[in-house]
């Protein structure tokens, strides 16, 4: 046995010294001179302090999974021979970082925080990757690591195709292997309204049932009842996952428009709204009660939802055809001395704007860059300083930069050539209908991009976090958002969370390939990057 035992940790230090497959590629590697830490079929986990339960937990399930071994979990007091640890040091730099040591006797995960924890955590599972079930051994090194940005989200989109909570607990899952920390739901849009609103239970009862003909859960129809969301967001706390709620306005707003008609505006040119079909519809930004009904979902929304941030959408509102049209639109026009429509856009969001903040939250928008112009000339962007921008429209980034760091507003990269996980993977591959003409996004797209676009630190230090998002008009059910998420979204984690200098394609590449056998053994749907490792495709 000790002589296995020997081979196997001889092989493992040769591993240790070449890459290990981690994605995303941690900060730093040290190698040690040799040996392995052999798990037994029973292992301590010891804790500097008890607020570490849910991270043992979250270790002691891997190792169930990975070694087979059942894990004990204490506190550090009575230490014993071998020894699993767990420790917050505040007095590492970064928060979310974590250092993993290695050795023949112990493993010692310290992070600055509960989130480095489980973050160094994820790492080791990902040493464990090709075990499942087998007693195994990881070999010595020491890993520091930390991220580059502290924002690194995915999007969902269940108002186009609705996913069932317990799905949407299974997508955080991944999203947790891979050091996201962010979820946005995109909850309200055209095709759907799915979230439970106490005040306004037509929202739901009209707004989220797409399909009068199919069942009340998916793909079309179904919500999420206040109860759900909160242990959701309890999921997502557990797994250092912060939910983040986007309401889509004014544009977007079919589903809620068909259960509350009077809060659009009084045009005639556009055919009747019909959930899945209208998307030239907006909020009129005229009426009074369009204010005091959405102080209403914002009170219900924000006290539900603990993250400091909200999303309130802002982009693509068709707004000539709406406000340019409406009269009451175009008397407010008149009464503020408008004299463009997209005036109207910075009264609209500086009234909304004001009930966010009166609900303790920052707001966070799409970047559009010629709907909206604020109405008082003292901006130098039409947005206000405190609000978080989206960057998403393609060839549009860099200047967006350039316009948010002018205004010292915080900007989330997220544009359309390298985030967005709904374009097709490689030509003609799915979603079987191409909508908006969406151009491929191949997987070494989202790779071979740099958040900050290599430009000089002052010049992009407002860059807080990367996005990938999944727009969902082509996605029925979670299996085919994993399938357009994976792999590209392990691309953009690696955006998200590594230096800009430890990232090597070809590295990625071969690191991949022991994470893609562990989506099959976990049941996730994915696309197989043929092109990628097609032998032919590589010799040109
Ligand atoms: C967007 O893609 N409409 C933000
Ligand atoms: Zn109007």
């Amino acid at each position: 046995m000790k002589i296995l035992i020997g081979i196997c940790c001889g092989l493992l230090f040769h591993l240790a010294v070449s890459a290990q497959p981690l994605i995303p590629v941690p900060a730093r590697i040290i190698p040690a001179d040799k040996g392995c830490y052999p798990f037994g079929s029973t292992e301590k986990i010891l804790l500097s302090d008890t607020t570490l339960q849910n991270e043992a937990r979250e270790l002691q399930r891997i190792l169930a999974q990975r070694t087979g071994c059942r894990a004990e979990i204490s506190l550090a007091a009575g230490q014993t021979r071998r020894n699993i640890f767990l420790q917050t040091d505040t007095t590492l730099k970064h928060p979310e970082g974590y250092r993993l040591v290695i050795t023949p006797r112990s493993i010692r995960i310290t992070g600055k925080d509960a989130a480095g924890i489980f973050y160094g955590i994820q790492t080791l599972n990902q040493l464990l990757l090709e075990r499942d079930g087998k007693t195994a051994s990881v070999p010595c090194l020491q890993i520091e690591d930390a991220p580059r940005y502290g924002y690194r989200a995915l999007m969902l989109d269940p108002a186009r195709h609705f996913i069932p909570a317990k799905e949407v607990k299974r997508f955080i899952d991944l999203m947790a292997s891979y050091k996201f920390n962010t979820l946005q739901l995109h909850l309200t849009d055209d095709q759907g309204w799915r979230m439970e609103i106490k005040k306004y239970p037509q929202l739901t009862e009209i707004g989220a049932f797409r399909d009068k003909h199919s069942g009340p859960q998916g793909p079309h129809n179904g919500f999420y009842t206040q109860e759900e969301l909160k242990d959701l967001i309890r999921y997502a706390v557990e797994r250092h996952v912060e939910i983040i709620p986007e309401l889509d306005i004014p544009g977007h707003t079919a589903a809620l428009l068909l259960a509350c008609p009077e809060l659009g505006c009084a045009h005639r040119d556009s055919i009747p709204v019909q959930l899945g079909k209208t998307t030239d519809r907006t909020l009129c930004a005229a009426q009074e009660k369009v204010y005091e009904v959405y102080a209403d979902i914002l009170q219900e929304v924000c006290a539900l939802f603990p993250a400091r941030r909200i999303h309130l959408g802002g982009d693509e509102a068709v707004i000539d055809k709406n406000w340019g049209h409406c009269p009451d639109c175009r008397k407010l026009m008149q009464a503020k001395g408008f004299k463009e429509v997209r005036e109207i856009m910075g009264y609209f969001f500086g009234r909304i704007h004001k009930l966010v903040r009166q609900n303790q939250k920052e707001l966070m928008l799409w970047c559009e860059l010629d709907n909206i112009r604020m109405p008082a000339s003292e901006f130098l962007f039409p947005y206000p300083k405190d609000c978080t921008l989206f960057t998403w429209r393609m060839g549009l980034t860099p200047k967006t930069i350039e316009l948010t760091r002018q205004a010292g507003i915080q900007l989330i990269a997220s544009p359309g050539e390298h985030c967005y996980l709904d374009y097709p993977q490689y030509k003609g591959d799915l979603p079987e209908f191409n909508n908006w003409g969406m151009p491929v996004l191949t997987l070494q797209q989202s790779y071979d991009w740099d958040p900050g676009y290599g430009l000089p630190t002052e010049e992009q230090k407002h860059i807080i976090g990367i996005a990938g998002l999944l727009w969902a008009e082509a996605m029925q059910d979670l299996n085919r958002v994993t399938y357009m998420a994976f792999p590209r979204a392990m691309a953009l984690a690696e955006a998200g969370w590594s230096l800009p200098e430890n990232r090597n394609w070809e590295n990625f590449k071969n690191n991949l390939i022991p994470h893609l056998a562990d989506l099959t053994r976990r049941g996730v749907s994915f696309r197989v990057p043929f092109e990628v490792f097609n032998a032919e495709t590589r010799k040109k």
